[in-house]
């Protein structure tokens, strides 16, 4: 029979391999850089409050929701986008103002679904490399826009996967000098530096702030995130916005879930110490370099040794953290999150074990 043809994507698709997520199996899963305790829906919503969700209509706006953010960031409700999670408006901002000859410049090593994002959404890609330890000044910063002119620029702080934050003063200097460039700060893990652009927002119209439910707020699996934009620009992300992108159900639980504070309160003070104690095992072994952090993982590199082995034998001991050597910048690094005091000791023991056996083998 005659091959049939198929459709073809746009070229740059077909060059792509899927975002691996790591599906395999272990006791300690810290490879995700999410918050560890299990957090059930059930306590956010009762029986009855359940039974006033009718599924049968279309969403709100989730004016509940916007309310509780309005007492966790200061946000008016008109101020917010709320998506599927902070990727799916990650993915608007890049529709919105990025696409076919337009660029992206990224200083690396960062996120890696901003420059995924931006060639799905049409555009191209600038890459600063940074490199480690990831220090973005105000000059590096300058320099690279004035090289790259882009349309939008990325900065996520505290970064993923270095742990570490930007300046506000790179930043803000950058918004102020560049004012038609779109400045796009990603906050995903700002509560566990205690850090935030939000407070300067009006001065800066064309900066847009992304936060998500699914780090400090222990709710990754609900999907939920929210762009922080002025009113200057709303109108084109309102343009743009898919209707109905967020469900009644996630709704009605995110405005719990953003007004529990004392659950916030526990995590930020757990994350704290026990990234302080993992932070100290990593420290003591000889052949890694650990970079302090301020989030709830930590980043690592192997001054000798390959990162895929010792990612295996580290989940061999049933313990998933993240090999992230491929991305760039990263050569011979592993990436773990805090998980419960349980699952440090777990990985604590898996590192004196692998890295005992490593030394001995010398
Ligand atoms: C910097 C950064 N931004 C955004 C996200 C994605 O968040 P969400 O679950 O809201 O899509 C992550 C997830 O790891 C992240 O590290």
């Amino acid at each position: 029979m005659a091959e049939r043809k198929l459709p073809a994507p746009r070229p740059a698709i077909a060059e792509f391999q899927p975002y691996r997520t790591q599906m395999l199996k272990a006791d300690v899963r810290i490879n995700a850089n999410e918050w560890p305790e299990p957090n059930p829906a059930s306590q956010y919503l009762t029986p009855a409050e359940l039974e006033r969700i009718v599924l049968n209509r279309y969403p709100g706006r989730g004016e509940e929701l916007r309310e509780a953010l309005r007492e966790r960031w200061g946000t008016s409700p008109d101020e917010l986008i709320l998506g599927n999670g902070s990727n799916e408006l990650l993915l608007n901002a890049f529709l919105v103002f990025g696409g076919h000859g337009r660029k992206t410049l990224l200083f690396h090593p960062t996120y890696s679904m901003h420059g995924r994002l931006s060639v799905i959404a049409g555009g191209t890609v600038v890459e600063e490399m940074v490199g480690l330890p990831y220090e973005v000044t105000t000059d590096r910063a300058l320099g690279a826009m004035a090289r790259a002119r882009p349309e939008i620029v990325v900065f996520t702080t505290p970064n993923n996967p270095t742990g570490n934050t930007i300046d506000d003063d790179v930043i803000l200097s950058v918004a102020e000098r560049y004012p038609e460039t779109l400045v796009l700060v990603d906050e995903a893990y700002s509560d566990f530096a205690g850090t935030s652009l939000v407070g300067r927002r009006a001065e800066f119209p064309n900066m847009i702030i992304s936060k998500t439910f699914s780090k400090v707020l222990a709710a990754a699996g609900l999907r939920v995130g929210v762009l922080i934009v002025q009113p200057q620009l709303m109108g084109f992300f309102q343009a743009a916005a898919l209707p109905y992108n967020v469900s009644t159900l996630t709704l009605a639980v995110a405005a719990r879930v953003a007004r529990d504070e004392a659950s916030v309160k526990h995590r930020l003070a757990l994350a704290a110490t026990e990234r302080a104690r993992v932070y100290a095992a990593l420290q003591k072994v000889r052949s890694i370099e650990v970079f302090p952090s301020v989030t709830n993982f930590i980043l690592f590199r192997l001054r000798e040794g390959k990162p895929a082995e010792v990612h295996a034998r580290i989940l061999a001991e049933s313990v998933l953290i993240r090999d992230i050597s491929i991305w760039p910048g990263c050569e011979g690094c592993l990436r773990a999150s805090i998980g419960t005091p349980e699952e440090n000791d777990r990985f604590i023991a898996a590192l004196d074990k692998v890295f005992a056996a490593t030394a001995a083998a010398r």
